[in-house]
This record gives C-alpha cells, sequence and structure tokens, in this order.
C-alpha cells in the first residue's frame, strides 16, 4: 500500500492583506529541506501575489473555495481555473464555516471537487462534527456521511486530501482527545476511496500540540488556521510533522 503523503497546510481565512505576505516570505527563508508538503491557502485576493512571494521555495499556494461551475454569469464566484491560473495548486472545499455561513451542502462539496479536479487542483475536502453531535454520540455517522457525500467519483491521493476539522474545536483552543482524533481518523482510513489518500487533523492545532497530534497513526498532517498566520508558529507545527 503506498503511504499517504504528510502535509502541513496553513488556511488564513478571511485574514491578510499585501502587508502580510511578509508572514509568507518569512516563512519561506526559515524553511530547511523538508521532506513534507507546505501549503498556505491565502484569501483569493492573495492567491496570485503570495504565488510570487513563494515561488522556487517549497511553500505551495492554495485556494479556500471555488465554484461548481466552469465560467460563466455567476457574478463574485472564482472557478477552479480561475484559481490555477492565479498559482494556486490545492483548494480547501467544504469547510464548516462555508458549510454554515453558505449552506454549503455535502452534493455541493462534491461538485466542487469534481470542478477542482477538472482544473488539476487537489482537493482538500474538509469533514466534521458539531459539538451537539459529539455531545449526541453521532460522530463517526455524521462524518463518514458527509465523507461519503463530498468526495466525488475519481478521487485518489495524487488530486484528494481529507480533513477532519470538529467544529467545536475550531478557533476555540479545545481539541479532541488523542483517542478521539484516533477513533475518527482510522474511521475515515477505512472508508476511503483510496487508502494513501492523506488525512489532515484541523481545529486549534498548535506549536505546543502538533507533535502529539502527528505522533497519532493515520493523522498525516493538519490543517492549521490562527496558528498559520505567523510564519515562526507556522514554522514550528511544519518541524514537528517533519520529523514524524
Ligand atoms: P484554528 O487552527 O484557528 O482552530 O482553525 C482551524 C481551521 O478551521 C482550519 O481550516
Amino acid at each position: 500500500m503506498t503511504k499517504a503523503c504528510k502535509l502541513a497546510a496553513g488556511n488564513w481565512k478571511m485574514n491578510g492583506l499585501r502587508a502580510d505576505l511578509d508572514e509568507a516570505h518569512a516563512l519561506v527563508s526559515g524553511l530547511g529541506q523538508v521532506s513534507c508538503g507546505v501549503l498556505l491557502c491565502p484569501p483569493a485576493t492573495l492567491i496570485s501575489a503570495m504565488a510570487e512571494a513563494v515561488a522556487g521555495s517549497a511553500v505551495m499556494v492554495g485556494g479556500q473555495d471555488c465554484a461548481a461551475r466552469v465560467s460563466g454569469a455567476h457574478t463574485g464566484d472564482i472557478s477552479a481555473q480561475m484559481l490555477a491560473d492565479s498559482g494556486a495548486r490545492y483548494v480547501i472545499l467544504g469547510h464548516s464555516e462555508r458549510r454554515a455561513d453558505h449552506g454549503e451542502s455535502s452534493a455541493l462539496v462534491a461538485q466542487k471537487a469534481r470542478a477542482a479536479h477538472q482544473a488539476g487542483l487537489v482537493a482538500i475536502i474538509c469533514l466534521g462534527e458539531t459539538e451537539a453531535e459529539r455531545d449526541g454520540g453521532q460522530t463517526l455517522a455524521v462524518v463518514l456521511e458527509q465523507l461519503a457525500g463530498s468526495v466525488p467519483e475519481g478521487a485518489t491521493s495524487a488530486n484528494t486530501v481529507i480533513a477532519y476539522e470538529p467544529v467545536w474545536a475550531i478557533g476555540t483552543g479545545r481539541t479532541p482527545t488523542l483517542a478521539q482524533i484516533a477513533e475518527v481518523h482510522d474511521a475515515l482510513r477505512a472508508n476511503l476511496p483510496d487508502a494513501a489518500i492523506s488525512l489532515l487533523y484541523g481545529g486549534s492545532v498548535k506549536p505546543a500540540n502538533a507533535a502529539e497530534i502527528f505522533a497519532i497513526d493515520n493523522v498525516d498532517g493538519a490543517l492549521v488556521g490562527g496558528a498559520s498566520l505567523k510564519a515562526s508558529d507556522f514554522s514550528a507545527i511544519i518541524a514537528a510533522l517533519d520529523v514524524t
């Protein structure tokens, strides 16, 4: 069985102006030889400038969403091909903030992932239970349903990454126990269309907890929000992943 690739991915969410590209420069200049993938996903307005800022380094750039459609009269939407044309190689899809703020269903996420694949982008498909779902003992049922509904046919380790992000752990400083993360990642691995697809954990990953999370079987990296905004914090997380 091919082993899944390790990936440290940063999601800047709706943060970042041109001046914040300094953090991307700092990340690049502090990054030695790395064997894991390193990815920054800034807002769409910064993709092309960030791609220039990290050109020639190991840092890759991604988007945070794309349209399900290819082109046409869809004001305000950005197609997968446009992201690729701006220098993106990845796109985050189905983040819980988009599922909540924009009512995105798993079916729509699957359509977007298909569009991403057609444009040559790797889709990072996000899944995760709410606190009420966890308290109700529904975690595995919820994430496996999201997995089945959000991952399109044709998904392989070459074009798809899955990120498990418990909604209640995002931006809260709270994380599941290591056993809870392991339980979900084991269940996801057993249900992937291609067992070599990378499985990221996301939700309050910091330099202080990264190493213990990366030591869990079936955790192949992290999708990092707040701690990816500062090169010093994100570098420490990358270093923790690179030694595992
Ligand atoms: P935080 O790392 O800020 O909790 O955000 C996680 C996340 O949502 C990444 O997509």
